[in-house]
């Protein structure tokens, strides 16, 4: 066992706030994992993980069993803690600015909680806000609620994360950067501490800053990555206009140049998941409000939502009319290995077909019981992914599991009504497709 390591509490077990916590136990921390929803602390409690992520439920499982991990739904006990995470969400409000209700909330209960606590408590903001929020809300929250000033007594710093679905436990046992907003040089220099218990004594590259600077450099990283994508999906876009062409050589040729590099350059059918669209809609938002307006990252969005049109259109080329038409769609979770639907890209080619008149049916090997809570009897869901293809007029390939890749072209020939194909994740060879109607995003219609 490690020689002593400080405790650290974790307020909002959403996916940041649980897949940290459950990193800091295996670690060695004792860690106190607190959420105000008392059903999720209770599944929690009970080795029940509340959404899937590869490793979680090893890692909850262990950190229970070893003590080492509690949980508790009382927000005041985060205090107990030296070091105390706010990773609660924030989500977008209609007009697609930031709602900090859920930040400004936890400030206020932990500032509460530790004015008659004596020893020094450091306040780490690891939930992702726009620049400006940590010194200009959270702070004075804390200081007025803890009766106390950032400072001797209380530290207070910016700590994004950059966890992605799927691989969340790998990116924090093994980032590839820190990022360390610090209020003052003793909150700096504590969380480093901290940091260097976790990682064995060697920091990762660690980008020591100021708050401000921390806050942008989360948006600043999803939103170059979402405009990866919807720079490859405008060259798709293009390459399909042109018979002979593939989008995929072109990605592989771009990304051997080390300034652009081959990650973030698969063309698809438009980025999903809960932060790209949320923190864009949250950073063109605040760009208004200090008045510089990011045109670059609006039409990023803007080739995104289209991104839908595109993949239906190519329905469309191979069936003429959908009206009426049977379309499968396989895959509704926004990425493969997840069961998260939120801001798929299915979601948007299924409304769009639902309003062309399609008859819809759907199969995920995972996300089906999120696809029947928004879709409800709107769409038909079929059992395997041969069921959804069956007496199908057209099919669309909308994530990329690796179930999918098993259906060779000749399955679709026997099992669909007219074997109409669109691969809107280009996880077929078209050369293996030669006998069946296909398209493909990004691909250039066959030379006859
Ligand atoms: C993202 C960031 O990667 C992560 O650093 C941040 O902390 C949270 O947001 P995540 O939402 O889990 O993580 O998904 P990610 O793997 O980044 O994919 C986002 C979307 O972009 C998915 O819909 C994915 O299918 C799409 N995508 C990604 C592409 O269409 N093409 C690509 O080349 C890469």
């Amino acid at each position: 066992m490690p020689t002593r390591r400080l405790s650290v509490s974790i307020v909002g077990l959403g996916y940041v706030g649980l897949c940290t916590a459950v990193t800091f136990a295996s670690r060695g921390f004792p860690t106190l994992g607190v959420d105000i929803d008392s059903r999720r602390i209770k599944a929690i409690e009970k080795g029940e993980t509340p959404f899937h992520e590869p490793r979680l439920d090893r890692l909850l499982k262990r950190g229970l069993r070893s003590k080492l991990l509690r949980v508790s739904d009382d927000a005041s006990s985060a205090a107990e803690a030296e070091a105390i995470y706010i990773a609660v969400g924030t989500p977008s409000r209609r007009d697609g600015s930031i709602n900090l209700e859920y930040v400004e909330g936890a400030a206020r209960q932990i500032g509460a909680s530790i004015r008659d606590i004596h020893g020094y408590r450091l306040v780490i903001v690891k939930s992702t806000v726009i620049p400006g929020t940590t010194s200009s809300k959270v702070k004075p929250i804390l200081e007025e609620n803890a009766k106390k000033k950032v400072g001797p007594q209380m530290g207070l710093c910016v700590n994004p994360e950059f966890l992605s679905e799927g691989t969340a436990i790998r990116n924090a046992l093994y980032p590839d950067k820190l990022v360390i907003g610090a209020s003052d040089e003793q909150s700096g220099s504590r969380l480093r501490k901290i940091y260097r218990a976790f990682y064995g004594g060697k920091l990762p590259p660690t980008i020591m800053t100021n708050p401000e600077t921390a806050e942008l450099i989360k948006y600043s990283s999803n939103a170059f990555l979402a405009t990866k994508v919807s720079y490859i999906n405008t060259m798709a876009n293009l390459a399909q206009e042109v018979p002979g062409v593939d989008v995929e050589s072109l990605a592989e040729a771009i990304g051997l140049d080390p300034r652009i590099g081959p990650l973030f350059l698969r063309a698809g059918p438009g980025y999903g998941g809960s932060c790209f669209h949320k923190d864009l809609q949250a950073i063109i938002s605040y760009g208004r409000k200090v008045g510089y307006e990011p045109t670059l990252l609006r039409e990023v969005e803007q080739v995104n939502e289209q991104q839908a049109a595109r993949v239906v259109g190519l329905a469309e080329s191979l069936l003429g009319e959908l009206n009426e038409k049977r379309v499968a769609v396989l895959g509704i979770a926004f990425k493969k290995d997840t069961d998260d639907i939120r801001e798929a890209a299915s979601l948007r080619v299924i409304d769009l077909l639902r309003k062309r008149g399609a008859q819809v049916v759907v199969y995920d090997p995972m996300a089906m019981p999120n696809a029947k809570a928004v879709f409800e009897q709107s769409v038909e869901y079929a059992t395997s992914p041969k069921a959804a293809i069956n007496e199908a007029d057209c099919c669309i390939v909308m994530t990329e599991w690796d179930e999918f890749r098993k259906l060779k072209a000749k399955d679709y020939a026997q099992l669909m009504r007219s074997p109409n194909i669109v691969d809107a994740r280009r996880i077929y060879e078209a050369a293996d497709f030669e006998t069946v109607n296909f398209r493909a995003i990004g691909l250039g219609d066959r030379m006859s």
